[in-house]
């Protein structure tokens, strides 16, 4: 018997894959296809103070071994997320789901926080500092450690639960900005959100979304996020989730190895819906090909000593 048990912030997951926010809807939608609860958990899709359409069409870019989108933070709102999102997703959902915040401004960043930091399917707030595909929100606060600082100084002032700072990676020093969150009171860090990319289409001439650039993610940007995971988790203390490019429980592993308490999948999800359920199912064997028994034992293991 293997253990894949681990603790994200004080929450016990089942095991460590969770699906990455804007790849997994608000979770119904994919309990339809296999029973959710299979997954330690997922984070739901990035959830603004008023209903956002998102950016023009066309919003996604096929690139080789992954895919550019720019959406632009198209959600319902918080409103119709906890009253009509929230009380679809009970009736799949036995187990505590990340909160995803995206904000334009500091003040909406903490009322959206607030407002689903209080519903009690909610085990974290995952604050979204790091979106590329909107001016003047996301990303504008996630490539300055005090700006993003700021930001989880206000969240934490009104979320009673843990507090997770999803990070981008297009920054000089990653590192800085997440030491700069746990110092203002940040419970975990998850990374890497996309890289900023673009495709130009050779019958056009023009860019391929409307947008002009997008968010890159896929397998092809797993290396560059576990060496940014490797590199967080030996200056923080708090737990990190890893991001980036995962597709296989190998990846899953490699992940923890580099410091993941637990991880995310994301555009996997969206060229193979079953990819979360598959990898809770491969992971006690790729445990055992490994010598594995407890998954806990081996976050952080690829560093010294
Ligand atoms: C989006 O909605 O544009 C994607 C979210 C993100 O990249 O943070």
């Amino acid at each position: 018997m293997v253990n894949t048990k681990v603790d994200l912030c004080g929450i016990q997951l089942d095991n460590p894959v969770m699906a990455a926010s804007g790849t997994f809807g608000y979770g119904y939608e994919f309990a339809e296809l296999y029973d959710i609860n299979v997954l330690g958990s997922f984070s739901f899709k990035g959830t603004t103070l008023k209903p956002r359409f998102g950016n023009p069409t066309p919003r996604i870019a096929e690139c080789s071994e992954g895919l550019i989108n720019s959406i632009g933070l198209q959600n319902p709102g918080v409103d119709k997320v906890i009253s009509e999102e929230l009380p679809k997703l009970a009736e799949c959902f036995d187990k505590k789901v990340m909160a995803n915040v995206g904000g334009f401004s500091i003040e909406e960043y903490s009322e959206v926080a607030k407002r689903l930091g209080e519903c009690e399917q909610v085990g974290w707030v995952e604050v979204n500092v790091s979106c590329p595909n909107v001016h003047h929100g996301g990303l504008a606060f996630g490539t300055d450690p005090q700006a993003a600082a700021s930001v989880v100084r206000a969240v934490k002032e009104v979320v009673r639960k843990p507090v997770i700072v999803k990070l981008s990676p297009n920054v000089t020093d990653i590192v800085s900005i997440a030491v700069e969150c746990e110092k203002a009171g940040a419970d975990g860090i998850s990374l890497i959100n996309t890289l900023l990319g673009m495709r130009i289409n050779l019958k056009t001439k023009k860019p391929v979304v409307a947008n002009k650039m997008g968010g890159f993610s896929g397998p092809a940007v797993f290396p560059v996020a576990l060496r940014m995971v490797y590199q967080v988790y030996e200056n923080v203390k708090i737990p990190v989730v890893g991001i980036g490019g995962i597709r296989t429980a190998e990846d899953v592993i490699e992940m923890m190895l580099a410091g993941a308490s637990a991880v995310q999948i994301g555009a996997a999800n969206l060229t193979d819906p079953y990819v979360c359920r598959d990898i809770v199912r491969d992971l006690p064997e790729v445990m055992k090909k490994y010598g594995i028994t407890d998954l806990k034992e081996i976050i952080g293991g690829a560093h010294n000593g």
